[in-house]
């Protein structure tokens, strides 16, 4: 129907007559000529319509916004003065000569142009949201880059095989999304929190080398960066050592970025350990372009008067540690008030601080603050010596079970390093994490939990550890961060049956649970099961980085809300009694009424 892309008329066709198809993205009306912006996906060009043709015209008059037209016309200089650099079509016009509605429009609900656009109205409309530029565009990224890790992997020797969507799930720490079963009464399939054990099996087929571009399903609560369904960028291979993946996968991602957006990652990626980044950063995925680090003051506060930092002290779950903000004695009462009610989300009971106005002087005059007078000058000699403290900072405090204080400070850190400046001016800054310990106390069940998955294989040497010591227990597990976000993550897993046991045995599965659940595998891990390892990417993660986008949500095509909606097609849904009784299911309670 057409010759040309709206967006990709050049001066190079000044002069063809040419055929365009598109949305009235705009119609001006200038005292007898009407200009309209025709667009699509690559962009727009300005349509002229003058009276000299009456039928076109006329046509022009009734033209509204998104109205789909098909224009014929000439390529044409646009007069001088009236050229617009800033655009790629911006020399050139097309002087209609036949102009067609191809299908009117509603007047939609929204400026497709406009910048505020209720986040609502854009996922109940999402085909005209989509229609926006700047949405065309993070579609067309997310392509380029599933497209270019596909190719370097397919060069790399991995073939890409499909894993079941209806099956028993693999815990991945979320709640499974279930699936009734019609034909099995009271039985469900679970969708997959990932292809974890089908890519483990695949190994022990011998296809030494897989990955796959795949939907997972995780009903956890949602965040910016989380989404009931998302997309892996999935792998695994055989007889390679964390070594080996690690350096594989990092020559992918630096390989991405340079093609699709110039960007030139860094070579080889820092990496840190996972004890290091809670010590300094009080996260496992630390944004290290932020530069304000904590500081452990634990030891010097457990002989301290005030209770707040000796109870925590000498807890042995318990964290005191500080973070320094250079300059920070400017903040105001407001500010630091602000900062004590942002820490309360992560459990904190408090935030103690010291404005260091003299730090030559540890006493109330030299460092102001209430609760000087109960720490002794041993313990603020400590504080100002280890965070390095200079005249004019001002120095928080955290006091908790180290959990709680790594949640507060970690996340004040980043409040206060990216509001008050404190960065190093790196666009990207990735990182690799590793040495996870295996296991997670769990405070509230009272037990150990796998802080990867349990299929991860102890470091060489700490597979004792697993029975003995669990929480001091190492993992070959690597997680790949950007800043501050998990891009991916993964492992070396576990490929000897005895291993396995003795990680369902610390982790309290019992052994007729192990045998319900991961008989398959336990079973596959005794006919030649080879060692093996793999990780996965986050897509949506990973784009919505190199879009700058806020949420997750702008780089899927038709995501689902904070309350796992769909307000385009409004699931989840009532179904209607047949398809229940069909699948053998009666509702405690009609839909959608209270408990
Ligand atoms: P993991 O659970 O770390 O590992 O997931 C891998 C990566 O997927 C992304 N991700 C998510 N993205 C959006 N919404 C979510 N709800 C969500 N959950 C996870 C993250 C994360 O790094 N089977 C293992 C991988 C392996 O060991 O090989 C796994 O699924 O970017
Ligand atoms: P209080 O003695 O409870 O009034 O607290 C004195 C100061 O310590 C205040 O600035 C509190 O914000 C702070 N604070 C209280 N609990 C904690 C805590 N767990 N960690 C850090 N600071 C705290």
């Amino acid at each position: 129907m057409r010759t040309h892309y709206c967006g990709a008329v050049r001066a190079t066709d000044l002069g063809n007559n040419i055929t365009l198809c598109g949305w009235a993205h705009r119609r001006r009306d200038h005292g007898g000529v009407i200009f309209i912006d025709l667009r699509d996906r690559e962009g727009t060009v300005q349509v002229v319509i003058d009276p000299d043709t009456p039928e076109a015209f006329k046509i022009a008059e009734e033209v509204r916004g998104e109205f789909v037209l098909k224009v014929v016309g000439k390529v044409r200089a646009r007069p001088a003065g009236t050229e617009n650099p800033n655009l790629p079509t911006g020399l050139v016009e097309v002087l209609t000569r036949q102009l067609e509605v191809l299908n009117p429009s509603l007047t939609p609900p929204f400026q497709l142009d406009d910048e505020n656009i209720n986040e609502n109205v854009r996922l109940t409309y999402r085909y005209l949201d989509l229609r926006r530029p700047a949405m065309q565009a993070n579609m067309m990224l997310r392509y380029r880059v599933s497209k270019l890790m596909r190719d370097y992997l397919d060069q790399s020797g991995f073939i890409e095989v499909e894993t079941p969507m209806l099956t028993r799930s693999t815990p991945e720490g979320a709640r499974d999304y279930l699936v009734p079963s019609r034909v099995h009464d009271g039985l469900f399939y679970a969708l997959p929190q990932s292809p974890q054990l089908f890519k483990q099996l695949l190994m022990v087929a011998g296809f030494d080398r897989y990955f796959q571009i795949t939907k997972c399903f995780r009903d956890e609560d949602l965040r910016a960066d989380r989404q009931p369904e998302f997309t892996q960028v999935d792998l695994e291979t055989s007889f390679m050592d964390e070594e080996g993946i690690m350096t594989l996968v990092e020559g992918m991602i630096r390989d991405m970025f340079n093609k699709a957006q110039a960007i030139d990652l860094a070579n080889p990626f820092p990496r840190m350990t996972y004890a290091e980044a809670m010590a300094r950063y009080g996260s496992d995925k630390p944004d290290m372009r932020v530069t304000l680090e904590l500081t452990e003051v634990t030891d010097a506060m457990k002989a301290v008067a005030f209770k707040v930092f000796s109870g925590p002290a000498n807890d042995p779950a318990g964290r005191v540690a500080a973070l320094r903000v250079p300059g920070g004695a400017q903040l105001t009462r407001g500010e630091i008030d602000g900062y004590t009610e942002f820490v309360k989300v992560y459990g904190a009971r408090g935030l103690a601080y010291i404005k260091v106005n003299d730090v030559t002087q540890l006493n109330e005059t030299g460092l102001q603050s209430p609760i000087v007078k109960n720490l002794d000058a041993a313990a603020l000699k400590t504080v100002m010596e280890r965070t390095g403290a200079q005249n004019g900072d001002l120095i928080f405090f955290g006091a908790d079970r180290a959990k709680v204080v790594n949640d507060a400070l970690g996340a004040l850190r980043l409040k206060i390093g990216h509001e008050k400046g404190h960065v190093d001016g790196r666009a990207w800054a990735p990182l690799w994490v590793v040495d996870f310990p295996m296991f997670e106390w769990n405070e509230d069940e009272k037990r150990w939990d796998a802080l990867h998955h349990p299929f991860t294989s102890p470091k060489d040497g700490h597979e004792d550890l697993l029975a003995s010591d669990p929480g001091k227990a190492l993992s070959k597990a690597y997680d790949m961060v950007l800043n501050g976000w998990e891009v991916g993550g993964g492992s070396i897993r576990i490929h000897r049956e005895a291993v396995q046991e003795k990680v369902f045995e610390a982790l309290n599965i019992s052994v007729e649970e192990r045998r319900n659940k991961f008989g398959f595998l336990l079973d596959a891990l005794q006919y030649g099961a080879p060692p093996h390892g793999g990780l996965a990417f986050g897509l949506d993660r990973l784009v919505t980085l190199m879009t700058g986008a806020e949420s997750i949500r702008d780089v899927i095509a038709f995501p689902k809300t904070q309350r796992a909606a769909c307000l385009m097609t409004d699931a989840p849904s009532a179904v209607d009694e047949r398809q229940l009784r069909d699948l053998h299911i009666r509702l405690r309670k009609p839909a959608g009424e209270p408990a």
